[in-house]
């Protein structure tokens, strides 16, 4: 049965008081609109629709892709000619239509949905809500037969106590859907052409119309201002702490644990509080991540330690290597195994290889680290000359002193020394000492001034 989806996303938002289109606002730093096309997409269909309007052109500008068709709505006047703008692009056997600012729904749900669609029968995903208000409310006849939705505006005080509220989302046979939507008329309350009068013509026409409930609210749940934003975004997290500990992850608290992009995480791994994981993270087997630590488009593998307070962006650790507390991993920093990185530590587009060590209070950028190379508390990489930068490359079990500076491009052979407070300028071979620093002499009997 082929699909087309047809996503609504040409509301203005006016609660959201912002420059940015509704739809582009973000639960867990992807726009909502976002959301819905990636759950559009798993359910493979032939196209997808998106409508837009309001801010239509940074919305495009945004989110376009070659598997996406963007529709023009130049007046929004309701959810049923929204659909109708894309009926030029329609052909499949079901119509799905989804909501860009409704950004939680599940794949699950939807194939679900979608199961109940025949050439005669609709699918309607309804929520039974403790306040409906605003709503479309499911009318059901004596034998709970779907007749009808009525909007809220438009209902009857007594229509108004059903508590099964319209959620919107639709599935219906692609061949009827361009005659109901041309029979729409806009003489109702707000004046607006409503899809869901489509439902009292589909049942006039003699199809029937299936439900599906959603299990849980929020799926369904619209942002309209920021405050729902902020809850889906809490439900959002939530869903994803349980799915992870469900996994064989230890949150210590899944309250404060946020996933911003997409994380695959192995077994026993612990998670401390206050840790946010954002773009593509990769977290083994035993890794353990302290408190306070916010890890961005790296990987962990077995067994890895990361301390608190501990910053890594772009930055790959290798089996049991450490970091931190306070150590901060830039771009291009790849630890060995095994290789240890203290706290006050920053390394960028780095080597450290394995059983390497930077204990503390450290700056290593664009350098090479051998095997068991220990480098000193205080050393730096001088890899930039304000201008261009340079390479630093040090061979294995390599002794640098503590507050060395390393003036690249400079090379220090295997097993070569810094004496502490040196400041190395051209390279030292291999099994040789090399201080750089100023002979120290003492002067006897030397009186300090005293106060005149
Ligand atoms: C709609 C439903 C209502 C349902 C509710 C769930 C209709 C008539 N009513 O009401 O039964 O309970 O959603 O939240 O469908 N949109 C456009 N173009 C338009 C109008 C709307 O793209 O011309 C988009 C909006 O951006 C929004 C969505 O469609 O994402 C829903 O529109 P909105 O006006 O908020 O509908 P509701 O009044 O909430
Ligand atoms: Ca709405």
């Amino acid at each position: 049965m082929s699909l087309d989806i047809v996503i609504l996303a040409a509301g203005q938002g006016t609660r959201m008081r912002s420059a940015l289109p509704k739809v582009l606002h973000p639960v867990a730093d992807k726009p909502m609109l976002g959301h819905v096309i990636d759950t559009a997409r798993s359910l493979q269909p032939q196209s997808i629709q998106v409508v837009i309007g309001h801010g239509a052109d940074k919305v495009r500008e945004r989110l376009a892709a070659d598997d996406l068709n963007f529709v023009i709505q130049a007046e929004q006047l309701g959810t049923g000619h929204a659909v109708a703008q894309a009926l030029p692009q329609l052909s499949a056997d079901t119509v799905l239509i989804l909501y860009g600012d409704v950004p939680l729904i599940e794949t699950a749900t939807l194939q679900r949905l979608l199961a109940l669609v025949s050439d005669d029968r609709l699918g309607l995903l309804t929520v039974e809500l403790a306040d409906p208000t605003g709503y479309g409310r499911i009318v059901r006849d004596g034998n709970g037969v779907v007749q009808a939705i009525v909007e809220h505006k438009d209902a009857s005080e007594a229509q108004r106590q059903i508590r099964e509220g319209n959620t919107g989302i639709l599935a219906v046979p692609g061949k009827r859907l361009a005659d109901w939507l041309g029979r729409l008329s806009n003489s109702n309350a707000q004046g607006e052409y409503y899809l869901t009068d489509v439902i009292a013509m589909a049942v006039a026409d003699g199809l029937t119309v299936a439900t599906e409930r959603a299990a849980d609210e929020m799926e369904v749940l619209g942002a309209n201002d920021r405050i729902q934003l902020a809850q889906l975004e809490c439900h959002y997290q939530q869903r994803l702490a349980r799915r992870l500990m469900a996994q064989g992850v230890t949150l210590r608290d899944p309250h404060r644990f946020d996933v911003r992009g997409q994380v695959s995480v192995g077994r026993d791994v612990t998670i401390d509080i206050n840790v946010i994981l954002e773009g593509k993270v990769v977290i083994e087997d035993f890794v353990s991540i302290g408190p306070n630590c916010v890890i961005k488009d790296s990987v962990l593998r077995k067994g890895a330690i990361v301390k608190a307070n501990s910053h890594l962006d772009g930055a790959e650790m290798g089996e049991g290597a450490d970091c931190g507390p306070f150590a901060r991993l830039r771009p291009g920093t790849k630890l060995g195994a095994k290789a240890h990185v203290g706290n006050f530590v920053e390394l960028k587009n780095a080597v450290l290889g394995e059983g390497a060590k930077a204990g503390h209070l450290s700056y290593l950028g664009d350098a090479e680290i051998g095997a068991r190379t220990n480098i000193g508390a205080g050393t730096i990489t001088c890899n930039y000359d304000g201008a261009n930068k340079f390479r630093t490359v040090l061979g294995e079990d390599v002794f640098i002193g503590s507050n060395s500076a390393l003036v690249a491009p400079v090379t220090l052979g295997d097993r070569a020394t810094t004496g502490a407070g040196s400041v190395v300028t051209s390279d030292v071979p291999a099994d040789t000492l090399a201080v750089g620093r100023a002979k120290q002499r003492n002067i006897e009997g030397w009186k300090r001034p005293t106060k005149k």
